[in-house]
């Protein structure tokens, strides 16, 4: 039947940014078809709510760990502990992203290209692709190890696909020059995971991993009225994503049902991108 393709059961699923607001989302996907999320976040506070969240949905007691997904020996040391406690590794979504500030508190300026400091620049690199192929390189490893095969999902955005239209992010009576833009560094990163995500795709094909992408559009959470209206004006379908609209995404992607894809990109953006 067509619904068992999407079945989890037994499946280990690794989440980096797991305490993040779609972090949360994609373990309840994952597990909502059988398979077991692990949390994996720097902030260990946020790892608390989280998994407080899934216990009351699941009754169930889902691993999380803090590691910075930076760090290679962190990452080490969470695929073990992983391993000791579930004996295996099936998925691995690379999600943990900074969303770099658009002003510094004082600075609305601070974001543009001439001012942007080139150790922010560093630190939004580091985790958004450097964690990502960090954490491809343990997890994805172990996997092709094995050789039981795996999957291997990147989240990227709208944005890695497009420029961003830095109208949407204007500050009425702010000088042309002052005005704060979305920081270059979500640009480079998120198409970079494309990059990645393609290079992950080939490499171990003969292990039977598949590596896709997902290019999620914004998340509605509350945002400014007029930078909503602004970007649903650019949206086919006229509003922002809902928070739990990309978890089919993520159960087809995890899945079986997703077996012939390979070093895709799935844009989920009510059509942004192709306006
Ligand atoms: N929310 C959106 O509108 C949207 C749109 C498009 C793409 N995305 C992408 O989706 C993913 C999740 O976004 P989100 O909205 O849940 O973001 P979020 O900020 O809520 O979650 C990201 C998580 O990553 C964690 N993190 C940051 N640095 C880390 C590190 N060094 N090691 C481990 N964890 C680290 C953070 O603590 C946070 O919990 C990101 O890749 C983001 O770029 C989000």
């Amino acid at each position: 039947m067509t619904r068992d393709l999407f079945e989890l059961k037994g499946r280990v699923a690794i989440i980096t940014g797991g305490g993040g607001l779609l972090g949360y989302h994609h373990a309840s996907a994952i597990a909502d078809f059988g398979g077991i999320p692990v949390l994996l976040d720097i902030d260990g506070r946020a790892l608390l709510t989280n998994s407080e969240r899934l216990r009351l949905e699941f009754d169930d007691d889902f691993l999380t760990l803090e590691v910075d997904v930076t760090d290679f020996d962190s990452v080490v040391k969470a695929r073990d502990k992983v391993l000791e406690r579930h004996h295996r590794i099936d998925i691995l979504i690379n999600n943990a992203a900074r969303n770099p500030k658009l002003d510094d508190g004082d600075n609305a300026s601070f974001s543009r290209l001439e001012n942007f400091p080139a150790d922010q620049w560093q630190k939004d690199l580091d985790v958004g692709l450097g964690g990502a192929f960090t954490c491809s390189r343990v997890f994805g490893g172990h996997m092709a190890s094995v050789g039981r095969g795996g999957v291997i999902i990147n989240i990227a955005s709208d944005l890695g696909i497009i420029a961003p239209d830095q109208r949407l992010y204007e500050v009425a009576g702010q000088a042309n020059a002052a005005q704060p833009v979305k920081p270059v560094t979500y640009s480079v990163v998120k198409h970079g995971i494309l990059g990645l995500t393609k290079y992950l795709a080939t490499y171990w094909c003969g292990q039977g991993i598949r590596c896709n992408a997902l290019s999620p559009g914004g998340v509605y959470t509350g945002q400014d009225a007029v930078f909503v209206s602004k970007l649903a004006n650019l949206i086919p379908l006229g509003r922002m994503a809902k928070k739990e609209e990309y978890r089919g995404a993520i159960a087809f992607l995890s899945s079986d049902a997703s077996s012939y894809m390979n070093g895709a990109n799935l844009i989920i953006d009510g059509g942004r991108s192709v306006w």
